[in-house]
Protein backbone atom coordinates (compact mmCIF):
# COMPACT_ATOMS: atom_id res chain seq x y z
CA UNK A 1 0.00 0.00 0.00
CA UNK A 2 1.57 3.79 -0.47
CA UNK A 3 0.97 6.67 1.56
CA UNK A 4 -1.50 8.39 0.44
CA UNK A 5 -1.32 11.69 2.23
CA UNK A 6 0.96 14.99 2.07
CA UNK A 7 1.16 14.93 5.79
CA UNK A 8 1.83 11.10 6.14
CA UNK A 9 4.55 11.18 4.07
CA UNK A 10 6.03 14.57 5.72
CA UNK A 11 5.93 12.96 8.52
CA UNK A 12 8.18 10.20 7.68
CA UNK A 13 10.63 12.16 5.96
CA UNK A 14 11.06 14.19 9.14
CA UNK A 15 11.26 10.36 11.36
CA UNK A 16 13.43 9.37 8.87
CA UNK A 17 15.68 12.45 8.09
CA UNK A 18 15.01 13.33 4.56
CA UNK A 19 13.28 16.60 4.61
CA UNK A 20 11.96 19.00 6.89
CA UNK A 21 10.59 22.59 7.32
CA UNK A 22 13.74 24.89 7.71
CA UNK A 23 14.16 26.75 10.56
CA UNK A 24 12.18 24.24 13.02
CA UNK A 25 13.15 25.55 15.74
CA UNK A 26 11.50 29.07 15.66
CA UNK A 27 8.53 27.51 14.10
CA UNK A 28 9.85 27.28 10.68
CA UNK A 29 9.32 29.36 7.74
CA UNK A 30 6.63 28.37 4.85
CA UNK A 31 8.84 27.87 1.29
CA UNK A 32 11.83 26.87 2.96
CA UNK A 33 12.94 23.29 3.27
CA UNK A 34 16.39 21.36 4.81
CA UNK A 35 17.71 18.30 3.79
CA UNK A 36 18.38 16.29 6.50
CA UNK A 37 21.67 13.27 6.45
CA UNK A 38 19.61 10.77 4.35
CA UNK A 39 17.68 13.35 1.92
CA UNK A 40 20.90 14.97 1.15
CA UNK A 41 22.08 12.08 -0.45
CA UNK A 42 19.38 11.27 -1.86
CA UNK A 43 19.47 14.72 -3.48
CA UNK A 44 23.31 14.27 -4.54
CA UNK A 45 22.92 10.93 -6.29
CA UNK A 46 19.76 12.49 -8.22
CA UNK A 47 21.91 15.39 -8.94
CA UNK A 48 24.82 13.08 -10.41
CA UNK A 49 22.77 10.71 -12.15
CA UNK A 50 21.16 13.57 -14.18
CA UNK A 51 24.70 15.11 -14.71
CA UNK A 52 25.61 11.76 -16.03
CA UNK A 53 22.90 10.90 -17.77
CA UNK A 54 22.24 13.94 -20.29
CA UNK A 55 25.82 15.28 -20.41
CA UNK A 56 26.33 12.33 -21.65
CA UNK A 57 24.02 13.14 -25.05
CA UNK A 58 26.76 14.50 -26.68
CA UNK A 59 30.56 15.41 -25.84
CA UNK A 60 29.40 19.13 -26.69
CA UNK A 61 27.09 19.25 -23.85
CA UNK A 62 29.01 20.76 -20.61
CA UNK A 63 28.71 21.95 -16.87
CA UNK A 64 28.87 25.47 -15.44
CA UNK A 65 28.49 26.83 -12.61
CA UNK A 66 27.31 31.11 -12.21
CA UNK A 67 26.19 32.92 -8.85
CA UNK A 68 22.72 33.35 -7.37
CA UNK A 69 22.75 36.85 -7.28
CA UNK A 70 22.02 39.00 -10.91
CA UNK A 71 22.08 42.25 -11.63
CA UNK A 72 19.16 44.23 -11.87
CA UNK A 73 19.53 44.86 -15.33
CA UNK A 74 19.99 41.20 -16.61
CA UNK A 75 16.59 40.61 -15.40
CA UNK A 76 14.97 43.41 -16.80
CA UNK A 77 16.55 42.31 -20.59
CA UNK A 78 15.38 39.14 -20.02
CA UNK A 79 12.12 40.21 -19.21
CA UNK A 80 11.45 38.75 -15.79
CA UNK A 81 11.39 42.54 -14.12
CA UNK A 82 8.26 43.06 -16.73
CA UNK A 83 6.47 39.80 -16.65
CA UNK A 84 7.43 37.19 -13.84
CA UNK A 85 4.42 38.07 -11.70
CA UNK A 86 1.48 36.16 -10.05
CA UNK A 87 -1.28 37.55 -9.53
CA UNK A 88 -1.98 38.74 -6.11
CA UNK A 89 -5.32 39.20 -4.09
CA UNK A 90 -5.76 40.67 -0.52
CA UNK A 91 -8.52 39.90 1.88
CA UNK A 92 -9.89 43.04 2.99
CA UNK A 93 -10.52 42.47 6.29
CA UNK A 94 -7.76 39.97 7.56
CA UNK A 95 -5.04 41.02 5.21
CA UNK A 96 -4.01 37.40 4.17
CA UNK A 97 -2.76 37.44 0.63
CA UNK A 98 -3.55 34.57 -2.08
CA UNK A 99 -2.84 33.88 -5.24
CA UNK A 100 -5.64 34.57 -7.76
CA UNK A 101 -5.47 31.64 -9.74
CA UNK A 102 -5.37 29.30 -6.58
CA UNK A 103 -8.56 31.18 -5.33
CA UNK A 104 -10.39 30.75 -8.80
CA UNK A 105 -9.10 26.90 -8.93
CA UNK A 106 -10.21 25.75 -5.63
CA UNK A 107 -13.94 27.00 -6.75
CA UNK A 108 -13.47 25.06 -9.91
CA UNK A 109 -11.60 22.41 -9.73
CA UNK A 110 -9.81 23.50 -13.05
CA UNK A 111 -6.03 24.85 -13.83
CA UNK A 112 -6.67 29.02 -13.90
CA UNK A 113 -2.30 29.47 -13.66
CA UNK A 114 -2.74 30.98 -17.62
CA UNK A 115 -4.95 33.78 -16.04
CA UNK A 116 -4.24 37.37 -16.01
CA UNK A 117 -5.09 40.35 -13.68
CA UNK A 118 -7.99 41.08 -14.72
CA UNK A 119 -9.55 37.75 -16.23
CA UNK A 120 -9.03 36.64 -12.17
CA UNK A 121 -10.79 39.55 -11.12
CA UNK A 122 -14.07 38.73 -13.15
CA UNK A 123 -14.00 34.72 -12.05
CA UNK A 124 -13.56 36.03 -8.35
CA UNK A 125 -16.65 37.97 -8.98
CA UNK A 126 -18.20 36.11 -11.24
CA UNK A 127 -18.34 33.07 -8.54
CA UNK A 128 -18.65 35.40 -5.40
CA UNK A 129 -15.29 34.26 -4.07
CA UNK A 130 -14.24 35.17 -0.47
CA UNK A 131 -11.47 34.73 1.87
CA UNK A 132 -10.43 31.29 2.07
CA UNK A 133 -9.36 32.33 6.44
CA UNK A 134 -11.76 34.47 7.37
CA UNK A 135 -14.52 34.80 4.99
CA UNK A 136 -13.90 38.79 4.46
CA UNK A 137 -14.35 40.43 0.86
CA UNK A 138 -11.46 39.79 -1.21
CA UNK A 139 -9.44 43.10 -2.74
CA UNK A 140 -8.48 44.10 -6.31
CA UNK A 141 -5.89 41.54 -7.90
CA UNK A 142 -2.98 43.08 -8.89
CA UNK A 143 0.69 41.80 -10.37
CA UNK A 144 2.70 40.47 -7.87
CA UNK A 145 6.80 40.07 -9.10
CA UNK A 146 7.73 37.12 -7.76
CA UNK A 147 11.30 37.64 -7.41
CA UNK A 148 13.44 38.55 -4.36
CA UNK A 149 14.75 42.20 -4.65
CA UNK A 150 18.36 42.68 -3.12
CA UNK A 151 20.62 45.40 -2.49
CA UNK A 152 24.29 45.04 -3.66
CA UNK A 153 27.11 46.96 -1.78
CA UNK A 154 27.31 48.22 1.44
CA UNK A 155 24.97 51.22 0.85
CA UNK A 156 22.98 49.51 -1.50
CA UNK A 157 24.08 51.04 -4.56
CA UNK A 158 23.01 48.46 -6.88
CA UNK A 159 20.22 46.75 -7.14
CA UNK A 160 19.92 43.24 -8.14
CA UNK A 161 17.38 40.09 -7.41
CA UNK A 162 18.26 36.17 -6.10
CA UNK A 163 17.89 34.46 -9.76
CA UNK A 164 14.09 33.27 -10.34
CA UNK A 165 15.86 30.61 -12.51
CA UNK A 166 19.48 29.10 -12.73
CA UNK A 167 19.17 29.74 -17.01
CA UNK A 168 19.92 33.39 -17.08
CA UNK A 169 23.50 32.95 -15.72
CA UNK A 170 24.00 30.33 -18.60
CA UNK A 171 22.84 32.51 -21.43
CA UNK A 172 25.46 35.23 -20.37
CA UNK A 173 28.19 33.24 -20.96
CA UNK A 174 26.85 31.57 -24.32
CA UNK A 175 29.51 34.46 -25.95
CA UNK A 176 32.58 33.73 -24.11
CA UNK A 177 31.55 29.69 -24.37
CA UNK A 178 31.03 29.64 -27.86
CA UNK A 179 34.92 30.91 -28.46
CA UNK A 180 36.02 28.85 -25.32
CA UNK A 181 34.24 25.50 -27.48
CA UNK A 182 35.85 26.66 -30.79
CA UNK A 183 32.80 27.46 -32.07
CA UNK A 184 31.79 23.83 -32.49
CA UNK A 185 27.60 24.22 -32.58
CA UNK A 186 25.21 22.96 -31.44
CA UNK A 187 26.67 22.68 -28.06
CA UNK A 188 24.59 22.88 -24.72
CA UNK A 189 25.45 23.92 -20.70
CA UNK A 190 24.04 22.48 -18.17
CA UNK A 191 23.68 23.80 -14.37
CA UNK A 192 22.60 22.59 -11.01
CA UNK A 193 22.14 25.26 -8.14
CA UNK A 194 18.95 26.89 -6.37
CA UNK A 195 16.50 29.40 -7.56
CA UNK A 196 14.69 31.72 -5.52
CA UNK A 197 10.91 33.03 -6.40
CA UNK A 198 8.80 34.99 -3.36
CA UNK A 199 5.90 32.47 -3.74
CA UNK A 200 2.41 34.58 -2.60
CA UNK A 201 1.38 31.23 -0.94
CA UNK A 202 3.72 28.43 -0.51
CA UNK A 203 1.93 25.19 -0.37
CA UNK A 204 1.59 21.20 -1.06
CA UNK A 205 5.25 21.33 0.61
CA UNK A 206 8.32 20.97 -1.52
CA UNK A 207 6.08 21.31 -4.18
CA UNK A 208 6.01 24.97 -3.63
CA UNK A 209 8.97 26.56 -2.73
CA UNK A 210 10.65 30.26 -2.00
CA UNK A 211 13.83 28.24 -2.51
CA UNK A 212 14.21 25.18 -4.18
CA UNK A 213 16.50 23.49 -6.64
CA UNK A 214 16.96 23.40 -10.41
CA UNK A 215 19.00 21.04 -12.70
CA UNK A 216 18.79 22.84 -16.70
CA UNK A 217 20.49 22.33 -19.64
CA UNK A 218 20.44 24.81 -22.63
CA UNK A 219 21.45 23.69 -25.57
CA UNK A 220 22.49 26.71 -28.26
CA UNK A 221 21.90 26.21 -31.81
CA UNK A 222 20.89 27.09 -35.62
CA UNK A 223 17.47 25.58 -36.67
CA UNK A 224 18.16 25.88 -40.16
CA UNK A 225 21.72 24.38 -39.53
CA UNK A 226 21.28 21.57 -37.33
CA UNK A 227 17.90 20.32 -37.85
CA UNK A 228 19.48 17.83 -40.52
CA UNK A 229 21.95 16.57 -37.01
CA UNK A 230 18.79 16.22 -34.90
CA UNK A 231 16.88 14.43 -37.72
CA UNK A 232 19.57 11.65 -37.57
CA UNK A 233 19.21 11.47 -34.00
CA UNK A 234 16.14 10.57 -34.16
CA UNK A 235 17.29 7.37 -35.71
CA UNK A 236 18.64 6.18 -31.96
CA UNK A 237 14.74 6.89 -30.49
CA UNK A 238 12.80 5.40 -33.59
CA UNK A 239 11.19 2.89 -31.68
CA UNK A 240 10.73 4.82 -28.63
CA UNK A 241 6.69 4.89 -27.28
CA UNK A 242 6.42 7.71 -25.11
CA UNK A 243 3.44 8.99 -22.81
CA UNK A 244 2.59 12.18 -24.45
CA UNK A 245 -0.85 14.30 -23.60
CA UNK A 246 -1.19 17.03 -26.33
CA UNK A 247 -3.01 20.12 -25.89
CA UNK A 248 -7.03 19.25 -26.17
CA UNK A 249 -6.62 15.73 -25.16
CA UNK A 250 -7.93 14.37 -22.30
CA UNK A 251 -5.64 11.40 -21.55
CA UNK A 252 -2.30 10.56 -22.14
CA UNK A 253 -1.33 8.04 -25.25
CA UNK A 254 1.95 5.66 -25.51
CA UNK A 255 2.74 6.98 -28.96
CA UNK A 256 5.64 6.66 -30.96
CA UNK A 257 7.89 9.04 -31.94
CA UNK A 258 6.59 9.74 -35.72
CA UNK A 259 3.24 10.24 -34.62
CA UNK A 260 4.75 13.80 -33.29
CA UNK A 261 6.28 14.58 -36.27
CA UNK A 262 4.70 18.10 -36.65
CA UNK A 263 7.34 19.17 -33.59
CA UNK A 264 10.65 19.78 -34.76
CA UNK A 265 13.21 16.81 -34.18
CA UNK A 266 15.32 18.70 -32.26
CA UNK A 267 12.38 19.13 -29.54
CA UNK A 268 11.19 15.31 -30.14
CA UNK A 269 14.78 13.91 -29.53
CA UNK A 270 15.14 15.50 -26.42
CA UNK A 271 11.77 14.81 -24.98
CA UNK A 272 11.76 10.69 -25.85
CA UNK A 273 15.70 11.82 -23.80
CA UNK A 274 13.64 12.77 -20.62
CA UNK A 275 11.28 10.16 -20.70
CA UNK A 276 14.36 7.47 -21.14
CA UNK A 277 15.63 9.11 -17.95
CA UNK A 278 12.40 8.76 -16.07
CA UNK A 279 12.43 5.45 -17.22
CA UNK A 280 15.40 4.00 -16.74
CA UNK A 281 17.21 6.39 -13.83
CA UNK A 282 14.09 6.87 -11.61
CA UNK A 283 12.24 3.57 -12.58
CA UNK A 284 9.19 5.51 -13.37
CA UNK A 285 6.87 4.48 -16.34
CA UNK A 286 3.58 4.34 -15.43
CA UNK A 287 2.70 6.96 -13.17
CA UNK A 288 3.95 9.79 -15.62
CA UNK A 289 3.21 11.98 -18.91
CA UNK A 290 4.19 14.36 -20.93
CA UNK A 291 1.79 17.09 -21.33
CA UNK A 292 1.93 19.53 -23.97
CA UNK A 293 0.94 23.02 -22.03
CA UNK A 294 -1.15 25.43 -24.47
CA UNK A 295 -0.46 29.29 -25.62
CA UNK A 296 -2.15 30.17 -22.91
CA UNK A 297 -0.35 28.04 -20.29
CA UNK A 298 3.07 28.79 -21.76
CA UNK A 299 5.49 31.29 -20.23
CA UNK A 300 6.23 34.59 -21.77
CA UNK A 301 9.93 32.75 -23.11
CA UNK A 302 8.42 29.85 -24.30
CA UNK A 303 7.24 28.84 -27.80
CA UNK A 304 6.77 25.14 -27.74
CA UNK A 305 6.25 23.69 -23.62
CA UNK A 306 5.89 20.03 -22.53
CA UNK A 307 5.74 19.50 -18.88
CA UNK A 308 6.42 16.48 -17.66
CA UNK A 309 4.17 15.37 -15.19
CA UNK A 310 4.14 12.78 -12.37
CA UNK A 311 0.95 11.33 -10.38
CA UNK A 312 1.66 11.69 -6.67
CA UNK A 313 -1.14 10.45 -4.56
CA UNK A 314 0.34 12.90 -1.53
CA UNK A 315 -0.28 15.88 -3.93
CA UNK A 316 -3.44 15.02 -5.21
CA UNK A 317 -2.55 13.60 -8.83
CA UNK A 318 -0.83 14.63 -11.55
CA UNK A 319 2.21 17.25 -10.62
CA UNK A 320 4.56 19.10 -13.12
CA UNK A 321 8.51 18.29 -12.01
CA UNK A 322 10.25 19.28 -15.34
CA UNK A 323 9.69 20.82 -18.55
CA UNK A 324 11.05 20.78 -22.17
CA UNK A 325 11.37 24.67 -23.57
CA UNK A 326 11.72 25.42 -27.01
CA UNK A 327 12.84 29.78 -26.09
CA UNK A 328 14.00 30.40 -29.69
CA UNK A 329 15.95 32.80 -29.52
CA UNK A 330 14.24 35.26 -27.11
CA UNK A 331 16.89 35.11 -24.87
CA UNK A 332 19.79 36.01 -26.71
CA UNK A 333 18.48 38.56 -28.41
CA UNK A 334 17.08 40.17 -25.09
CA UNK A 335 20.40 39.94 -23.58
CA UNK A 336 22.86 41.05 -27.00
CA UNK A 337 19.78 44.24 -27.00
CA UNK A 338 20.26 45.13 -23.19
CA UNK A 339 24.36 44.36 -23.11
CA UNK A 340 25.05 45.80 -26.76
CA UNK A 341 27.29 42.69 -26.76
CA UNK A 342 26.73 40.33 -30.11
CA UNK A 343 25.40 37.35 -29.51
CA UNK A 344 24.89 35.89 -32.95
CA UNK A 345 27.16 33.79 -35.13
CA UNK A 346 28.02 33.36 -38.50
CA UNK A 347 25.38 31.06 -40.03
CA UNK A 348 24.19 30.71 -43.70
CA UNK A 349 26.51 33.61 -44.89
CA UNK A 350 24.94 36.02 -42.44
CA UNK A 351 24.57 36.82 -38.70
CA UNK A 352 22.18 34.67 -36.60
CA UNK A 353 21.21 34.53 -33.03
CA UNK A 354 21.23 31.04 -31.67
CA UNK A 355 17.69 29.75 -30.81
CA UNK A 356 17.64 27.71 -27.11
CA UNK A 357 16.07 24.70 -26.20
CA UNK A 358 16.21 24.22 -22.54
CA UNK A 359 15.72 21.16 -20.55
CA UNK A 360 14.35 22.21 -17.23
CA UNK A 361 14.00 20.37 -13.85
CA UNK A 362 12.91 21.10 -10.38
CA UNK A 363 15.49 18.97 -8.04
CA UNK A 364 12.90 18.62 -4.94
CA UNK A 365 10.39 17.75 -7.13
CA UNK A 366 11.94 14.50 -8.31
CA UNK A 367 12.62 14.34 -4.58
CA UNK A 368 9.75 14.27 -3.32
CA UNK A 369 7.84 12.10 -6.61
CA UNK A 370 10.62 9.12 -5.95
CA UNK A 371 9.23 9.57 -2.38
CA UNK A 372 5.60 9.30 -2.95
CA UNK A 373 5.90 6.71 -5.39
CA UNK A 374 8.35 4.75 -3.43
CA UNK A 375 6.55 4.60 0.28
CA UNK A 376 4.86 1.33 1.06
CA UNK A 377 3.16 0.14 4.14
CA UNK A 378 1.30 -2.61 5.24
CA UNK A 379 3.20 -5.84 6.68
CA UNK A 380 6.20 -4.11 6.43
CA UNK A 381 6.91 -0.24 6.14
CA UNK A 382 9.54 0.18 2.90
CA UNK A 383 10.94 2.15 0.29
CA UNK A 384 11.32 1.29 -3.14
CA UNK A 385 14.05 3.17 -4.41
CA UNK A 386 16.18 2.93 -7.76
CA UNK A 387 19.82 1.28 -6.63
CA UNK A 388 21.75 4.14 -7.85
CA UNK A 389 19.32 6.62 -6.27
CA UNK A 390 19.57 5.08 -2.69
CA UNK A 391 20.64 7.26 0.24
CA UNK A 392 22.40 3.87 0.96
CA UNK A 393 23.12 0.87 -1.25
CA UNK A 394 24.28 -1.46 1.14
CA UNK A 395 24.06 -2.06 4.85
CA UNK A 396 26.59 -4.43 6.65
CA UNK A 397 25.59 -5.68 9.94
CA UNK A 398 27.11 -8.49 11.97
CA UNK A 399 24.58 -11.50 13.14
CA UNK A 400 25.45 -10.95 16.62
CA UNK A 401 28.41 -8.25 18.01
CA UNK A 402 30.21 -11.66 20.05
CA UNK A 403 33.22 -14.32 18.38
CA UNK A 404 34.79 -12.21 16.18
CA UNK A 405 31.78 -11.44 13.93
CA UNK A 406 31.56 -7.43 15.07
CA UNK A 407 35.01 -7.01 13.47
CA UNK A 408 34.61 -9.51 10.56
CA UNK A 409 31.56 -6.89 9.50
CA UNK A 410 33.74 -4.30 10.13
CA UNK A 411 36.20 -5.54 7.67
CA UNK A 412 33.37 -6.08 5.07
CA UNK A 413 32.17 -2.49 5.64
CA UNK A 414 35.51 -1.18 5.00
CA UNK A 415 35.55 -3.07 2.09
CA UNK A 416 32.32 -2.13 0.59
CA UNK A 417 32.41 1.56 1.59
CA UNK A 418 34.72 3.04 -0.66
CA UNK A 419 32.84 1.04 -4.18
CA UNK A 420 28.91 1.65 -2.89
CA UNK A 421 27.09 4.21 -0.29
CA UNK A 422 27.25 1.62 2.42
CA UNK A 423 26.22 2.12 6.35
CA UNK A 424 27.17 -0.15 9.15
CA UNK A 425 24.63 -1.24 11.52
CA UNK A 426 25.56 -3.02 14.82
CA UNK A 427 22.73 -1.98 17.15
CA UNK A 428 19.61 -3.87 18.41
CA UNK A 429 18.30 -6.96 17.24
CA UNK A 430 18.75 -8.30 13.29
CA UNK A 431 15.11 -7.94 12.70
CA UNK A 432 15.24 -4.12 13.89
CA UNK A 433 17.91 -3.50 10.89
CA UNK A 434 16.64 -4.93 8.48
CA UNK A 435 13.67 -3.15 9.31
CA UNK A 436 15.72 0.30 9.57
CA UNK A 437 16.82 -0.19 6.21
CA UNK A 438 13.71 -1.16 5.17
CA UNK A 439 12.68 2.34 6.28
CA UNK A 440 14.87 4.02 4.32
CA UNK A 441 15.11 2.15 0.92
CA UNK A 442 18.85 0.21 1.29
CA UNK A 443 18.20 -2.09 -1.75
CA UNK A 444 20.96 -4.69 -0.29
CA UNK A 445 21.58 -5.94 3.63
CA UNK A 446 24.96 -7.94 3.93
CA UNK A 447 25.03 -9.95 7.01
CA UNK A 448 27.90 -11.60 8.65
CA UNK A 449 26.89 -14.52 10.59
CA UNK A 450 28.88 -17.97 12.04
CA UNK A 451 29.16 -19.69 8.86
CA UNK A 452 31.34 -16.49 8.01
CA UNK A 453 34.07 -17.57 10.44
CA UNK A 454 34.26 -21.13 8.33
CA UNK A 455 33.33 -20.59 5.04
CA UNK A 456 34.36 -16.93 4.28
CA UNK A 457 30.40 -16.09 2.96
CA UNK A 458 27.76 -13.67 3.92
CA UNK A 459 24.18 -13.74 3.25
CA UNK A 460 22.14 -10.58 1.39
CA UNK A 461 18.77 -9.72 1.77
CA UNK A 462 17.06 -7.94 -1.18
CA UNK A 463 14.93 -5.34 0.25
CA UNK A 464 12.09 -5.49 -2.48
CA UNK A 465 11.18 -9.42 -1.95
CA UNK A 466 13.25 -10.09 1.26
CA UNK A 467 14.46 -12.85 -0.16
CA UNK A 468 18.70 -13.93 0.50
CA UNK A 469 21.62 -15.49 -1.33
CA UNK A 470 25.35 -16.83 0.12
CA UNK A 471 27.70 -16.00 -1.89
CA UNK A 472 31.41 -15.91 -1.01
CA UNK A 473 33.08 -13.01 0.24
CA UNK A 474 35.60 -12.72 -2.76
CA UNK A 475 32.53 -12.21 -4.93
CA UNK A 476 30.43 -10.18 -2.91
CA UNK A 477 31.78 -6.85 -4.31
CA UNK A 478 31.37 -7.97 -7.69
CA UNK A 479 27.50 -8.91 -7.32
CA UNK A 480 26.74 -5.91 -6.13
CA UNK A 481 28.35 -4.26 -8.54
CA UNK A 482 26.21 -6.08 -11.59
CA UNK A 483 22.77 -5.58 -8.83
CA UNK A 484 23.31 -1.82 -8.38
CA UNK A 485 24.39 -1.39 -12.41
CA UNK A 486 21.26 -3.69 -13.51
CA UNK A 487 23.66 -6.08 -15.25
CA UNK A 488 21.57 -9.12 -13.39
CA UNK A 489 18.74 -9.21 -11.46
CA UNK A 490 18.67 -10.62 -7.64
CA UNK A 491 16.74 -13.39 -9.17
CA UNK A 492 19.68 -14.71 -11.22
CA UNK A 493 21.86 -15.77 -8.20
CA UNK A 494 18.40 -17.06 -6.23
CA UNK A 495 19.35 -21.01 -6.75
N1 LIG B 1 14.22 27.96 -16.65
C1 LIG B 1 12.87 27.60 -16.85
C2 LIG B 1 12.10 27.54 -15.62
O1 LIG B 1 12.54 27.99 -14.57
P1 LIG B 1 9.83 26.73 -14.62
O2 LIG B 1 8.76 25.87 -15.20
O3 LIG B 1 9.41 28.01 -14.03
O4 LIG B 1 10.89 26.95 -15.78
C3 LIG B 1 11.32 24.71 -13.87
O5 LIG B 1 10.65 25.90 -13.53
C4 LIG B 1 11.09 23.64 -12.83
O6 LIG B 1 11.46 24.16 -11.54
C5 LIG B 1 9.63 23.24 -12.68
O7 LIG B 1 9.28 22.23 -13.60
C6 LIG B 1 9.59 22.74 -11.26
O8 LIG B 1 10.00 21.39 -11.21
C7 LIG B 1 10.62 23.59 -10.55
N2 LIG B 1 9.95 24.68 -9.78
C8 LIG B 1 9.44 25.83 -10.25
N3 LIG B 1 8.94 26.57 -9.25
C9 LIG B 1 9.12 25.87 -8.11
C10 LIG B 1 8.81 26.10 -6.73
N4 LIG B 1 8.25 27.22 -6.33
N5 LIG B 1 9.14 25.14 -5.84
C11 LIG B 1 9.75 23.99 -6.22
N6 LIG B 1 10.06 23.73 -7.52
C12 LIG B 1 9.76 24.65 -8.44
Amino acid sequence: MVMTTREELESVCKRRGFIWQSSEIYGGEAGFYDYGHLGARLKDSWEEQWKDFFLSLDQNYHLVYTPNILPYRVLESSGHVEHFSDVLIKCNRCGNSFRGDHLVEDVTGESAEWMGKDEIKNKVEELNISCPDCKGDLGDAEDFNMMFEVDIGPKGERKGFLRPETAQGTYMNFPREYRALRRNMPFGLATVGPAFRNEISPRQGVYRMREFQQAELQIFFIPSIHDALFEERLEEVAYTEIPVMRTGDDMKKMISVDEIKDLPAYYIYHLSKIYEFYKDIMEIEGDIRLRELSSEERAFYNKIHFDVEINMKSLGGWKEVAGLHYRSDHDLSQHQEGSNKKMSVPADGERKVPHVIELSFGVDRNIWALLDLGYRTGDRDWLTIPDKLAPYQVAVFPLVRKDGLLEKSEEVFNKLNTKFRTFWDVSGSIGKRYARQDEIGTPYCVTVDYDTMEEDSVTIREIKTTEQIRVSITQLEEILQKLTEKEKLFDDYMG
